[in-house]
């Protein structure tokens, strides 16, 4: 008869009770009350114990099994699968901020924070606390530690082909609050809210708005956001600065277009104004065809972003903008210098002694991999799922038949895989209403990917 199962099984109304015992099962399997190998009652008995009709035991159970979470065996008890996921089990990514109930992190905008180097890291630390003077540990510039600002400047023109010198460069605690003092700037000079991607980072977005002036829409298309309309944005709205991700489009993945960079910046000259090119995964391009940075078009007119979350870890919170100069005083002035004096001096030596170019490089071949084995299980499983954009970057969009994000979002969190819809990224004055799945395929750790890019591919293939 299987093993005796408490289950306590809440139907809020409007849900139903089957729905509410695959619920309940899922949760007993994935916080190991179930062990993998145990047996279940049989569906008669436990429909007996629940109070339940014995068909919507039956019907949970053929769902779970076809899940992966039971294991079925002609004239056997059913049991908990072999290789259901247990809370110890290493195929589990260590996260636990992914949320309750998720199996497979997919979620959007992760490094696999598993390939840390924390031995160079460790390294990094100890060379800079053992050859910095004790006057760098008072407070230092706000504008960060001419250290860093030296090698980031070398780092960025050798990789990005951005044109600066260190005075135009601030350090801050990551790209997003680079933005946020870099978006107080703007605002105040132009007077008007920044022109954003109709699908961006929300975070970006939600504190550009907080600002005072909100923001307005530039709609992106296959060849990147559409710059050629910038003109009369800013004749409609007045918005005389623009934030794009030039290099990879986030989320949709495509570069903007060589004729809409040369836009961009030509309007950005004829209002005077300026565009912010966030450059958030410049490096991680797969096909040896890198697009440089934008800046290097005109660095009196672009202001470069770039953050080291994607090649070491978005723990660390080091990010960087590259102004002209007089935008770098107005930035500085504001600037909390926030990131502490160890952490810039160790990315400074990793920078300079090419530890950081490894990591990349290691990173990429990864990540490279990821997505060829993610484009690879599309097309085996659900060839009408397209991946957009350009073999780039740590996260992938999917193009899904029209109408079908919704469900395909739910059904994935009700299987424990956490990815997002396109939606979650749209402007709320967005006109698009294309329908995708963002899927970060760099977030989970190497003993997690294959059972995560598998439970993708099952949940997909579904819709064919
Ligand atoms: C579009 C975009 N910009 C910037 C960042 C990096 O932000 P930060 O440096 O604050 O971690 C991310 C990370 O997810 C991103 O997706």
């Amino acid at each position: 008869m299987g093993a005796d199962l408490h289950l306590d099984l809440a139907v809020p109304s409007g849900r139903g009770v089957r729905a509410a015992l695959t619920d309940a099962l899922r949760t007993a399997v994935r916080t190991g009350r179930l062990a993998p190998g145990t047996p279940l009652p049989s569906s008669r008995v436990l429909a007996r114990d629940l109070g339940l009709a014995r068909a919507t035991v039956v019907d949970a159970y053929a769902e779970l099994a076809a899940e992966g979470w039971l294991a079925a065996r002609q004239g056997g008890a059913t049991r908990v699968a072999p290789s259901a996921p247990t809370p110890g089990d290493a195929s589990r990514p260590a996260t636990v901020s992914a949320g309750p109930g998720v199996v497979h992190d997919l979620r959007p905008g992760r490094p696999d924070t598993s390939v840390f180097p924390r031995a160079a890291w460790a390294q990094a630390v100890r060379r800079a606390l053992a050859t910095a003077p004790d006057a760098a540990l008072d407070y230092g510039d706000p504008a960060g530690h001419p250290q860093l600002r030296a090698a980031l400047v070398s780092y960025l023109a050798r990789v990005r082909g951005v044109r600066a010198r260190p005075e135009q460069v601030v350090v801050a605690g990551g790209a997003t609050e680079a933005l946020r003092l870099l978006g107080g700037v703007l605002t105040e000079r132009t007077g008007a809210g920044l022109a954003v991607e109709e699908h961006g980072l929300p975070v970006h977005r939600r504190m550009l708005d907080g600002l005072g002036r909100p923001t307005v829409v530039l709609a992106v298309d296959d060849e990147g956001a559409c710059t050629d309309t910038l003109p009369a944005l800013s004749a409609a709205s007045g918005a005389r600065a623009v934030l794009l991700t030039p290099a990879h489009q986030f989320p949709v993945g495509v570069p903007l277009a060589p004729a809409r960079r040369t836009a961009a910046v030509a309007w950005a000259r004829e209002v005077d104004g300026f565009v912010v090119e966030d450059d958030y995964d410049g490096e991680f391009r797969y096909d040896r065809r890198p697009v440089g940075a934008l800046q290097g078009l005109d660095p009196e007119r672009v202001v470069h972003l770039g953050t080291a979350s994607k090649a070491l870890a978005p723990g660390l919170r080091l990010g960087w903008m590259v102004l002209p100069e007089p935008l770098a005083r107005s930035v500085t002035s504001r600037a909390p210098g926030s990131v502490g004096v160890v952490d810039q001096l160790a990315l400074a030596d990793l920078l300079d002694s090419g530890g950081y170019d490894r990591q990349v490089r290691t990173a990429r071949r990864r990540y490279r991999r990821r997505r060829e084995e993610l484009a690879g299980v599309l097309e085996a499983r659900a060839p009408a799922v397209r991946v957009v954009g350009h073999p780039a970057g740590l996260h992938a969009l999917l193009d899904l038949p029209p109408g079908t994000e919704a469900e395909v979002v739910e059904r994935a969190r009700r299987r424990g895989i956490a990815v997002e819809g396109l939606a979650t990224f749209r402007h709320p004055d967005a006109l698009a209403r294309r329908d995708g799945l963002v899927v970060g395929f760099a977030t989970p750790s190497a003993s997690a990917w294959s059972g995560a890019v598998t439970a993708l591919g099952d949940l997909l293939a579904e819709i064919g």
